[in-house]
């Protein structure tokens, strides 16, 4: 896998003399978008990447509903009565959804194509393009089919960044937190500093360390078998969160925003479990704070979003296991968790 990563010569520039190397001779190009990208990113890049000109486009739905296996099969339907053989290429051209369904039709048609991610949302830059884990949804149920399919090329411009929407941006920065949190102190302060002070930005510096954080860790463990679960920090409360999040009555939870509310409950755990300095839970929280209304949990809810907690897919032995940190940068994985510490947790939220 290869990261380029934005610098001050445009990521698209470097896509552009990538693809027209031998590597990509005769290749021939799909290029998956969704009906977002298809408007505001598709132009901008088959302006900018010659090779890319003549390339076929297929169109999906927005959001989650994209990742099923019905739309997988039409789109390699549709591969295969245009003649694609294994010499494509399919390119994404989206946010986490167009990355995770892109990747899962690659990696099953004629056992395996290539694939190119091009993120064009904060999350996908900071986290869902970067390191081969494909998925769609099966059942209401997030990410249970997926295989590792490591794209061949991940392009990470921000100009893409331009497009999105505030609450967009703040969703993406969950993931750029939990990186930092396990990966990198200076950055994880820099970042709190600009969002408490109400300065943010996100430079391109910052994008290309949060990428090169998770690129090494991928190198290391790209089947997550052991250091990659350090990347799950806030996601065993988070995915039940953003699950429990869609039942009636709930205000639906964004994937980052739900991640935001679970690294509150790690924390949390992490300073009673392994004593982990309060002043970083409660800076934490702060920041949190400001980005979004952290949920209010009764009694009854806990119950509901521990439901989906028991049906994680890194439970082990009838035990919830949970990622909690000694430290910033001293993270500890696959830590039973016993469910009254995750009614209270969720109870303390806000
Ligand atoms: N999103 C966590 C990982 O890719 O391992």
């Amino acid at each position: 896998m290869k990261t380029i990563l934005p610098s001050r010569t445009s990521s698209l520039s470097r896509l552009n003399r990538m693809l027209s190397a031998k590597a990509f001779d005769n290749a021939r190009f799909f290029i998956l978008v969704d009906e977002n990208t298809y408007t505001h990113c598709l132009p901008t890049l088959i302006t900018k990447v010659q090779p890319l000109q003549q390339a076929e486009f297929m169109e999906v739905p927005v959001g989650e509903d994209c990742k099923d296996i019905a739309i997988a099969t039409q789109l390699w339907q549709t591969l295969l009565e245009s003649g694609a053989d294994r010499n494509t290429v399919l390119v994404n051209l989206g946010g986490g959804c167009i990355t995770d369904l892109g990747g899962f039709v690659a990696a099953g048609y004629k056992r395996g194509i290539r694939h190119i991610n091009i993120p064009t949302s904060l999350i996908g830059m900071a986290d869902a393009a970067i390191g081969g884990k494909t998925a769609l949804n099966l059942d209401n149920s997030k990410n249970q089919i997926g295989f590792f399919h490591q794209p061949a090329i991940v392009c990470i411009d921000p100009q893409f960044l331009d497009t999105l929407p505030d609450g967009e941006m703040f969703n993406g920065l969950f993931e750029m937190l939990k990186t930092f949190m396990v990966g990198s102190q200076q950055h994880y302060q820099q970042l709190c500093d600009m969002i408490l002070q109400g300065t943010l930005q996100i430079s391109a510096d910052l994008l290309a360390s949060c990428a090169e954080i998770k690129t090494a860790i991928v190198k290391q463990d790209p089947h997550d078998l052991g250091i990659r679960r350090i990347l799950n920090l806030g996601h065993t409360f988070g995915h039940a969160i953003e699950a429990y999040s869609h039942h009636d009555g709930q205000s639906p939870l964004a994937h980052g925003f739900a991640v935001g509310a679970g690294l509150v409950c790690a924390l949390y755990l992490s300073v009673r479990k392994l004593g982990l300095d309060p002043a970083i839970l409660d800076r934490y929280r702060a920041v949190a704070a400001k980005l979004f209304a952290l949920p209010h949990y009764t009694l009854r809810d806990t119950e509901g979003i521990l439901t989906y907690m028991r049906q994680d897919k890194k439970n082990a032995n009838g035990d919830i296991l949970c990622v909690l940190l000694q430290d910033l940068s001293a993270p500890v994985i696959d830590l039973p968790v016993a469910e009254n510490e995750i009614r209270d947790a969720l109870l303390k939220l806000s």
